[in-house]
């Protein structure tokens, strides 16, 4: 499949880019990410033009980049400004650079044609970066193909199965979902309110909840790479009020960026935003590695999937059923997003 590349995507955690270079391939453009002396952070095509070494495999210099080959050096724009061993610089000596957003704590890029890049467009986590939340985080990569990651995310019946012993009981394999597609601004809602549940470790150690539990799952995926899972827990029976703070429950906001890397490897950024015991670092540790074992399961899982896959001639037939409505409308908005864009050919 094509990627839609007139989109944006998150390329890391504004943590991960400093004055260290950092290399990530986002849509198959191998990019290197670094902040300048004032803190802007700054992408830039990942091979110089003389014989194509990584710049990410280079050094910084100020504001620049000194390849680390021949010494070809670039400025934050692209633009070469110094070369070895003559005074005129080629007019054509400059790499790619590519729009950069930084939000939510996220570092975005766009990669496709630049005067399409409308940051007002970028879809929001605010949990991410609000002193009211506390936040555990990882990336996760994948050697899978990007869609099977969006698959699982948007069906999560999965859990009972693949993640039972975690976040997963029984209720979250047999309560249906409703589903919901915003045509316009491109979003899907997939929805679980299960009423009277069995509360999972994952959940009744960091909310210290005991007995059955009222949970609820409201997803709402902004393709392509955003995807947010509003997950209100509370004892049994304990709905939010008609007016006023929701203040009996527990709210975690669990973000993933999914991000395309190459036609067969994905970045799966994964955050869990809590809005309780939010000063307990013991709730912070425990949530950080069971959702990271969690994630795991998923990885290991996609990563079988995509041997399968590639494996087999692409006419393959699937069966689709009712906890599939959300991934299926997902893989719609994407096509459209793919043949709307400008359509690049992953490597
Ligand atoms: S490859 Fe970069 S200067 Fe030669
Ligand atoms: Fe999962």
């Amino acid at each position: 499949m094509a990627f839609a590349r007139d989109q944006w995507y998150v390329a890391a955690y504004d943590s991960e880019v400093g004055r260290d270079l950092l290399a990530r391939t986002v849509l198959g453009e191998p990019l290197v990410l670094y902040r300048t002396g004032a803190g802007e952070a700054v992408a830039l095509a990942d091979r110089c033009v003389h014989r194509r070494y990584p710049l990410s495999e280079s050094r910084l210099d100020g504001d620049t980049i000194v390849c680390g080959y021949h010494g070809f050096t670039y400025d934050p724009t692209g633009a070469c400004v110094f070369v070895p061993g003559q005074q005129r610089i080629p007019r054509t000596a400059r790499v790619a650079s590519y729009p950069v957003v930084e939000q939510d704590s996220f570092v975005w890029v766009w990669i496709g044609d630049r005067d399409r890049a409308d940051p007002a467009a970028i879809p929001r986590a605010p949990w991410l970066a609000d002193p009211r939340y506390a936040v555990v985080r990882d990336m996760a990569p994948l050697n899978a193909r990007y869609e099977l990651l969006v698959d699982n995310l948007m069906d999560l019946s999965h859990e009972t199965y693949l993640h039972g012993g975690y976040i997963g009981t029984p209720e979250v394999a047999s309560t249906p979902i409703t589903t919901e597609v915003d045509e316009e601004r491109g979003i899907v809602y997939v929805s679980r309110h299960m009423d009277d549940a069995e509360c999972p470790p994952f959940y009744a150690r960091s909310t210290g909840i005991q007995g059955r539990i009222t949970r609820w799952q409201d997803i709402e995926y902004h393709p392509p790479c955003l995807y947010l899972l509003h997950s209100r827990i509370a004892p049994r029976g304990v709905l939010p009020p008609a007016e006023g703070a929701d203040s009996e429950a527990f709210h975690a906001e669990i973000v993933y960026a999914i991000t395309p890397s190459t036609a067969h490897t994905t970045y799966n950024f994964w955050a869990v935003a809590r809005d309780f015991a939010i000063d307990d670092e013991s709730v912070g540790e425990y949530l950080y590695n069971s959702n990271r074992t969690v994630v795991t399961q998923d990885v290991t899982a996609l990563d079988i999937l995509e041997r399968v896959i590639a494996a087999e001639p692409a006419d393959r037939q699937e069966l689709s059923i009712n906890i599939d409505t959300g991934g299926l409308a997902a893989r719609r908005l994407l096509a459209r997003m793919v043949g709307s864009g400008t359509v690049g050919v992953p490597r």
